[in-house]
């Protein structure tokens, strides 16, 4: 796939525009190998770059496609990629459907999350089809752009991780709410307490990039002080599973489809 041309149908939204911009500021592609289509016709995408308002027009002039339109959207689509490859960063929609609705030859789902923003994405992504060596070197590659990336031996991984790493600062940004809410409830002045659950979201999360969480636990568990007694009440009430059953329940949506 390279020197290939990348065709991204919703290449200005959240995600395609955060991506396209990475690929070009990573030298990955040149300008004048990407295409971006859209309905609205608005792009901040400097010279080089060609956008389309005709997705069909997109998808014959490049090579491989990537889709990323929402769900719903993709259905609105009506795009012939027969003899193309077809990378799809939609969530809940199979990959046996988007090769009968658009023909593709092969098709790609990838799970980035929001963080593509800031580069620090981890994207699982599973092939439909048996890719060779170069290929899936490419793949990797271009989504390490973004941040992380892992191939998934099977699609079923696409849907589960939709709801845990696709859903990139949501659980974060709920512990941070439930935090600032119960401290503001235990009379903490609200800035303070937005400030104090913040530092615990963000700070704590920055020290966790190079440290493994057990050990970081074990350890303060063993000071069987404040922290301790937390964590431990934590524990008692199953942390694990509260956790569990909500990745589940995002999950099945995404195998129910959407
Ligand atoms: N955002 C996330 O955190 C996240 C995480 C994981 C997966 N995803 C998946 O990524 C996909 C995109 O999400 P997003 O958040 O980036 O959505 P978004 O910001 O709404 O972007 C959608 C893009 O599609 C374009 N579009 C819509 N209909 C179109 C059509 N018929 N032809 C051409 N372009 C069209 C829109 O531009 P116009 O309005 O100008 O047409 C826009 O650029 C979704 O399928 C979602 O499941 C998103």
């Amino acid at each position: 796939m390279e020197n290939k041309t990348l065709g991204i149908i919703g290449g200005t939204g959240w995600l395609g525009r955060a991506i396209a911009e990475a690929l070009l500021d990573r030298g990955f592609l040149r300008p004048e190998q990407l295409l971006i289509s859209n309905r609205s016709g608005v792009s901040t995408f400097g010279a080089g770059v060609r956008l389309l308002a005709d997705n069909q027009q997109l998808v014959d002039l490049s090579d491989i496609v990537v889709l990323s339109v929402r769900p719903e959207q993709f259905r609105e689509l009506r795009i012939n990629a027969r003899g193309k490859r077809v990378i799809s960063l939609m969530a809940g929609i199979p990959a046996a459907a988007i090769s009968a609705a658009t023909g593709a030859d092969g098709v790609v789902r990838a799970m980035p999350n929001a963080a593509v923003e800031i580069g620090q994405s981890f994207t699982p992504w599973y092939s439909a089809v048996n890719l060779d060596e170069r290929d899936r070197d490419w793949v990797q590659r271009l989504f390490e752009c973004v941040g992380a990336s892992d191939e998934l031996p099977d699609e079923d991984g696409i849907d589960y991780l939709s709801a845990l790493s696709g859903t990139g600062p949501a659980f974060p940004a709920m512990l941070q709410m439930a935090l600032t809410n119960q401290a503001v409830a235990a009379g903490i002045p609200l800035a303070i307490a937005q400030r104090a659950a913040q530092g615990v979201v963000v700070g704590g999360g920055q020290m966790l990039a190079n440290r493994d969480p057990r050990q970081m636990i074990e350890s303060l568990m063993a000071y069987r002080g404040v922290t301790a007694a937390a964590l431990q009440s934590m524990a008692d009430q199953d942390i694990e599973s509260i956790v569990g059953r909500a990745i589940q329940a995002g999950a099945e949506v995404a195998r129910r489809g959407l």
